[in-house]
C-alpha cells in the first residue's frame, strides 16, 4: 500500500467525488477525516431533487473507512466558514495526528443565463467553490509546513478550462481554483508542499442528477437526459466514476514532482 501511515482529509465527503477519494486513498493505506455538513440549508445545495445530509453521510463512508482497517472521522464543517475550517484541521491533528493529504472537493452547482442569475446564486457558488478551497489551503499549509511538506489537491472541473452555457458562475469559479492551485504551488514548492488540481469530466452525482434533471428534452425521463448527454459529451461514450477520481488523487498524493498541475480526467470530454 502507497498511504500507509499518511492521514488525508477530504471535505464534502460524505458522497459522490469526495467519498471516492475518500475510498481509494483508504484502499492505500491512510487514514481519513471525513469532512461534510448537514448545515448548509438552501435551495442550490438541496438541488432540487435531492436532500444534503451531508454529515450525516459522511458518517456512513467513515465506517466504510473503519471496515477497510483504517482509522476514520467525520467532521462537521462548512468550508466557507473561517472558524469551522480551523477547528476542522485541529479534529483531525488532534484524532489522527497530521494531514499529510488535503482534499478540497466540496463544491455546489446551479444553472442559469446571466441575465436571470440572482445574486444569491452567484454568491453561493464562489463562496463554497472558491473561498471554501481558499480557506482549506489557508488552514492546512501551516499544519504541513509544520510537519515538514504535504500534498494538496482541490477539486477544480473541466468547466475549469471550457465554459459551458447556463453555468458561467460555476465555470468562473473552477477556472478560480485553476489559477489558485497554480499560484499557489508556486508559494509553497520550496516547503515540500505539491498543490494540484483534479478537473472531473461528467460523474453520475447528485450534482448531475440535477443536471440532467434540468436539462432534459420534453417527454425525456432523467435518465434518457443523462444517457443523451453522455453520449454527446464524451468521445468514449461512458461517464467517470468517484473512483476514477480516487486514482488521479492517488496519484497526486504519491507523487513528489507534479505540482501546479490542473488534470482533466474526463475520457476526452469537450464542453461546448
Ligand atoms: N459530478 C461531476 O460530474 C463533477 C464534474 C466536475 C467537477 N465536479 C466537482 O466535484 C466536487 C464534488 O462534486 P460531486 O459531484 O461529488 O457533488 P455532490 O453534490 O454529490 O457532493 C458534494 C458534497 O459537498 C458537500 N458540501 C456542499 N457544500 C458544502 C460546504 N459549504 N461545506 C462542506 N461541504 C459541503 C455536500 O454536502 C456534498 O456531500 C465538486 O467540487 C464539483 O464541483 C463534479
Amino acid at each position: 500500500m502507497k498511504l500507509e501511515g499518511k492521514v488525508a482529509l477530504v471535505t464534502g465527503g460524505g458522497r459522490g467525488i469526495g467519498r471516492g477519494i475518500a475510498l481509494a486513498l483508504a484502499a492505500e493505506g491512510a487514514d481519513i477525516a471525513v469532512v461534510d455538513t448537514d448545515l448548509v440549508d438552501n435551495e442550490y445545495n438541496q438541488y432540487g431533487v435531492v436532500e444534503v445530509h451531508g454529515f450525516e453521510a459522511a458518517q456512513t463512508v467513515v465506517a466504510e473507512i473503519q471496515g477497510l482497517g483504517r482509522r476514520a472521522m467525520a467532521v462537521q464543517a462548512d468550508v466557507t466558514k473561517w472558524d469551522q475550517v480551523q477547528s476542522m484541521v485541529q479534529k483531525a491533528v488532534e484524532e489522527l495526528g497530521r494531514i499529510d493529504i488535503s482534499v478540497h472537493n466540496a463544491g455546489v452547482i446551479s444553472v442559469m443565463p446571466v441575465e436571470e442569475m440572482t445574486e444569491a446564486a452567484y454568491d453561493l457558488v464562489m463562496d463554497v467553490n472558491v473561498k471554501g478551497v481558499f480557506l482549506c489551503c489557508k488552514a492546512v499549509i501551516p499544519q504541513m509546513k509544520e510537519q515538514g511538506g504535504g500534498k494538496i489537491i482541490n477539486t477544480a472541473s473541466i468547466g475549469g478550462k471550457n465554459g459551458f452555457a447556463t453555468l458561467a458562475h460555476y465555470c468562473a469559479s473552477k477556472f478560480a481554483v485553476v489559477g489558485f492551485t497554480n499560484c499557489l504551488a508556486k508559494e509553497v514548492a520550496r516547503d515540500n508542499i505539491t498543490v494540484n488540481a483534479i478537473c472531473p469530466g461528467i460523474v453520475r452525482t447528485a450534482m448531475w442528477d440535477l443536471l440532467a434533471d434540468l436539462w432534459k428534452q420534453p417527454g425525456e425521463t432523467v435518465e434518457q437526459s443523462w444517457q443523451r448527454h453522455l453520449e454527446a459529451l464524451i468521445p468514449q461514450g461512458r461517464a467517470q466514476t468517484p473512483a476514477d477520481m480516487g486514482a488521479l488523487a492517488v496519484f497526486f498524493a504519491t507523487n513528489d514532482n507534479v505540482t501546479g498541475q490542473a488534470f482533466n480526467i474526463d475520457g476526452g470530454t469537450e464542453l461546448h
